[in-house]
């Protein structure tokens, strides 16, 4: 595996394998890489000729300054993952080398991406359209791979690959889970023991309301239910509980409201002062 740090060594790569009809696998990641990456990048590796993975934490989709100081870095591991799973080029550029200039682009990404997280994290979806972008632009993939776990960032993605023309298949991946059903996430190494310990009772009670609609409660009421329950739980508060549409992420009034791809509940937790995301297909 070559470690990258340029986008101009990147280039030279794409182009080689360009030329030769290559197919490439991209996988977006901004490190502290875990088996939830290790199922992107093995999916990417059976699927393409090269697969490129990316290693970098975009300043411009943190909307909190101490979540990006915190957010955690472990390059060498990550690395070290990557080979083993035989990756061809890891890409790991700077700060500089990715934004040698200010990202000033603000894209169209319409309603998919007002709600739920971009309605409380305010500039983050334009900050990942700006990354995602520049990955796409260089690396020229043919699939690139991403996790159901930011179901809705998938959403916004397709949104700016219309908007951009990018001619590449978007790959979305399922939730890798702890054995007690906690989705894996970069930021669970900051969970306390007492945490970590109450965390899985997200997937449980998301889990559970699958029996609320079995017995024909409706999304508005069954997501307020779940979200009292959440809340009950000592340790865990919730910031929503939302259940929309799979595609244009817009919260249904009725089951039957939801189109071909049809419902997901996403919820966003605090549990000990850490935010957790995670969801639920209806
Ligand atoms: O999901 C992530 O890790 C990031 O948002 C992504 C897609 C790598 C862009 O920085």
């Amino acid at each position: 595996m070559e470690i990258i740090r340029t986008v101009k060594r990147l280039e030279e790569v794409v182009d080689d394998a360009r030329s030769k009809g290559l197919s490439i696998g991209l996988v977006p990641t901004m490190g502290a890489l875990h088996a939830g990456h290790r199922s992107l990048v093995e999916r990417a590796r059976a699927e393409n000729d090269i697969v490129i993975t990316s290693v970098f934490v975009n300043p411009t989709q943190f909307n909190n300054p101490e979540d990006l100081r915190t957010y955690p870095r472990t390059e060498e591991a990550d690395c070290r993952m990557l080979e083993e799973c035989g990756v061809d080029y890891a890409f790991v550029p700077s700060v500089q080398e990715m934004y040698p200039e200010p990202d000033t682009r603000v894209f169209d990404l319409g309603p998919v991406a007002e709600v739920m997280e971009g309605a409380m994290r305010p500039g983050h979806f334009n900050g990942v359209a700006q990354i995602v972008s520049r990955l796409f632009a260089l690396a020229k993939p043919t699939r690139a791979y991403f996790g159901e776990k930011d179901f809705q960032q998938i959403a916004v993605i397709r949104r700016m690959v219309e908007l951009e023309g990018f001619d590449l298949e978007i790959v979305p991946c399922p939730i890798v889970r702890e054995s007690d059903g906690l989705a894996l996430s970069s930021r669970n190494v900051r969970l306390s023991p007492e945490a970590r310990a109450t965390a899985p009772k997200i997937h449980y009670l998301l889990e559970q309301s699958l029996n609320l609609k079995a017995d024909g409660m409706q999304p508005k009421e069954l997501a307020a239910t779940v979200a009292a329950a959440i809340d009950d739980v000592e340790g865990l508060e919730t910031e929503y509980y939302s259940i929309v549409d799979a595609e244009t992420m817009q919260p249904i009034d009725r089951w039957e409201d939801a189109g071909v791809l049809g419902a997901v509940g996403c919820v966003t937790v605090f549990c000990g002062g850490v935010r957790l995301i995670d969801n639920i297909r209806y």
